[in-house]
């Protein structure tokens, strides 16, 4: 099966954007590195990024199926600022039921409040925050841990 890596807006500009917040790996580092985690573990990577909501979710609306098909194990989810904002990526999970691990770079709750307040992480299945880059890795074993207990 495949994981699914999805990139919200602005993380096109990793590495250059704010480095002092986001560091200085690259969009193209992060690829490299889930693709690693998935060869380890023996998954397919679709790894994705855009600037625009609907595309987001015309992805996320593909993905769900697929992961009922047993054709993927769901997906790690960067959606950037849409994280504060988007109503609409927040049905999109919710309507095709899409295991989705929320993920960060930067610690949102050690800046500023408007990032305080998340509308995927309550249709999330796990979060993970602050931990760099790495965290990118960690989701994605999580979301194998996830896949192998439910097979049994
Ligand atoms: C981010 C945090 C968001 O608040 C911000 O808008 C981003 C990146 C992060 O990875 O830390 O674009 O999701």
């Amino acid at each position: 099966p495949s994981v699914l890596v999805l990139n919200g807006p602005n993380l096109n500009l990793l590495g250059t954007r704010k480095p002092e917040i986001y560091g200085s790996t690259t969009l193209a580092d992060v690829e490299r590195l889930c693709r690693d985690t998935a060869e380890q573990l023996g998954l397919e990577l679709e790894f994705r990024q855009s600037n625009h909501e609907g595309q987001l979710i015309d992805w996320i609306q593909q993905e769900g199926p697929r992961v009922r098909a047993g054709e993927s194990i769901g997906a790690v989810f960067n959606a950037g600022a849409y994280t504060h904002t988007s109503v609409a990526l927040h049905d999109a999970i919710e309507s095709v039921e899409l295991p989705v691990i929320e993920l960060h770079i930067s610690n949102v709750h050690r800046r500023e409040s408007f990032r305080h307040h998340s509308y995927i992480s309550p249709v999330a299945t796990g979060i993970i925050v602050g931990l760099g880059v790495a965290g990118y890795g960690l989701a994605i074993r999580a979301l194998h841990e996830r896949a192998s207990a439910a097979k049994g």
